[in-house]
């Protein structure tokens, strides 16, 4: 019997340097969209996916991540006191999705340095680690099919996307072979390459499962592309000592840090709510047909 995934890192001490002004004093992974910060979203996926303990690598400015996941007495009792019971609850569950545990970064040393902030916490046992710039939609079920994958044999999984065109250099790239329809084995990997360069159209899509194999890779890690210590390299170095599949995603993903794709996903998820959706549609359709 397979033993449960339990853990999940998110590393969050970026700066947020993509979407300047507004992340100047507010962490970017505190974001709205529509009315929940994109961190929310990353937790809530990782709770559907049977996830229980999130460790958050932070820094410093990035207190109200931790405000957020605590809970608010006060404001719970305020809401209350005016009949506001479903908003009461809504602030309370947040607090009650997963245990959470935050770890300092201290530096901007890169993602594998963050990562290898997690060893303490996580231990002797698979983990997961996501990226939460990369929101994932929460019915396409993408990280509950990489532990499927996962638990087969006990392996690292990456989420990869085939990536069009000059995009592929904001990625980690995997050369891979075929297994089945959506799971590859990685025989290397490439952060951001020039499209020139890339072994191929597969882009790392910012969730990972890995194995504890990986604290050791980091340290024997140097640095790496932007003078950081990259996961993807110590990635690439436990190849060599054992089976890294991949996970083949379709739709679902997007790139909060990327402008355009967060207002996709802001008017994505907008549409699909039953108190905003039908009357956004119809300011939408106003727009395109020109009224
Ligand atoms: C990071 C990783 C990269 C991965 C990407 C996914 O890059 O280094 O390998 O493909 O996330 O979003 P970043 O976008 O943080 O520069």
């Amino acid at each position: 019997m397979p033993r449960q995934l339990r853990k999940a890192v998110i590393p969050a001490a970026g700066l947020g340097t993509r979407f300047l002004p507004a992340t100047k004093a507010v962490p970017k992974e505190m974001m709205p969209l529509v009315d929940k910060p994109a961190i929310q979203y990353v937790v809530e996926e990782a709770a559907a996916a049977g996830i229980t303990d999130v460790l958050i690598v932070t820094g410093r400015s990035k207190d109200a991540i931790e405000d957020h996941f605590d809970r608010s007495p006060e404001l719970e009792e305020a809401l209350l006191a005016v009949g506001k019971d479903a908003e009461a609850a809504q602030v309370k569950a947040i607090h009650d999705l997963v245990q959470i545990h935050y770890v300092r970064q201290g530096a901007p040393r890169g993602l594998g340095h963050a990562v290898g902030m997690a060893r303490a916490h996580v231990g002797d046992e698979p983990f997961v680690v996501m990226l939460p710039d990369d929101l994932m939609h929460p019915n396409a079920g993408i990280l509950t099919g990489m532990i499927e994958a996962h638990n087969r044999n006990q392996s690292a999984v990456l989420a990869l996307k085939r990536v069009a065109g000059r995009e592929i250099s904001m990625y980690g790239v995997a050369a891979a072979k075929a297994l089945s329809d959506t799971v590859v084995e990685v025989s290397d990997l490439v952060e951001k390459p020039s499209p020139e360069d890339a072994p191929s159209d597969l882009g790392v899509m910012g969730r990972y499962i890995l194995t504890p194999g990986i604290f050791d890779a980091i340290e024997r890690t140097e640095t790496g592309r932007g003078g950081e210590i990259q996961l993807t390299d110590a990635i690439k170095a436990l190849i060599g000592e054992e089976t890294v599949l991949g996970y083949i995603i379709g739709s679902g993903r997007f790139d909060t840090g990327n402008k355009l794709d967060f207002l996709i996903a802001s008017v994505t998820f907008a549409l699909e709510r039953d108190d905003l959706g039908p009357e956004l549609l119809e300011f939408l359709r106003g727009i395109v047909s020109g009224r």
